[in-house]
């Protein structure tokens, strides 16, 4: 796992930006991402935009597969998943529509929605870059505490801590919808590269947890410590309760030229 730890969030959004620029590169435009909906990577996407717009990013050819939807929302509900990623992700870096998926929420179909949504993965390669968030549980996608470290894309029930968490977004915690369909831990640990991004004093046990501390069901991002490429962009907030943050710090400022980001 290699850790960078960033000034700010605006940083952390300049820094992943980059290792998933650097990553895309090397996969061609062909690139498949994996995108998270909420606010730690919209930074994230923000700098991807303004490097696409400066013809940096070739995202022509790119598809998309979002990591999770609420369940019974419809599409063009405003706080649903895939008008969310219209929003912060398709229409911003100019991806084509059509090659930009989300697991379908709707009631009708649920029972095989994660079947089919891994077939559509699987149909396009697989996942080259995961981007995702973290929750202060330390989910990642709705992969809330206790799912299976080898779970597929299926319905979960989100936690009341989750909930509380994305009432934000809502009139009311109420309209918070109790379940979604999320890709599991198993097709998360598919992807060939995951960049996670996190800031706030708020995910900083959670990314203790799942950086330093054991694999277990119960910080359901620490599967990422069986990832052979997993990089975790944080703030300084983030990062305060991190024992090695020193010794990320200098394995970042040391890295050699070609592990570089062009910042
Ligand atoms: C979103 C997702 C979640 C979020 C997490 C953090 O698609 O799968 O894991 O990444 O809940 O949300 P924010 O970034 O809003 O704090």
């Amino acid at each position: 796992m290699d850790v960078i730890i960033c000034p700010d969030e605006s940083q952390v959004g300049i820094v992943s930006a980059a290792k998933i620029a650097k990553l895309a590169a090397e996969v061609g435009p062909k690139v498949v991402f994996g995108v998270a909906t909420g606010s730690s990577p919209l930074a994230t996407y923000a700098e991807l935009a303004r490097r696409v717009a400066t013809g940096k990013l070739d995202v022509s050819q790119a598809q998309a597969f979002a990591l999770d939807e609420y369940v019974g929302l419809p599409h063009d509900h405003p706080l649903s998943y895939t008008d969310t990623i219209r929003r912060t992700v398709t229409e911003p870096l100019g991806l084509d529509p059509d090659r930009v998926h989300v697991p379908d929420g709707r009631l009708e179909g649920l029972a095989d929605a994660g079947e089919r949504y891994e077939a559509a993965i699987k149909a396009a390669g697989g996942v080259d870059i995961q981007i995702l968030g973290i929750g202060s549980n330390g989910h990642v996608g709705f992969n809330e505490p206790s799912s299976s470290l080898h779970s597929r894309t299926r319905m979960k029930t989100l936690t009341q801590q989750t909930r509380e968490d994305n009432a934000r977004f809502f009139e009311s915690l109420a309209e918070v919808p109790r379940h979604c369909v999320t890709q599991g831990l198993g097709t998360i640990l598919d992807a060939r590269h995951v960049v996670l991004v996190a800031n706030g004093v708020g995910k900083a046990a959670a990314i203790a947890a799942i950086v330093e501390g054991p694999v277990t069901a119960m910080w359901p991002g620490s599967v990422l410590q069986l990832h052979e490429h997993a990089t975790i962009v944080v703030d300084e907030a983030a990062a305060s309760l991190l024992t090695l943050a020193d010794y990320y710090r200098q394995a970042y400022e040391s890295l050699p030229a070609w592990q570089r980001l062009d910042l």
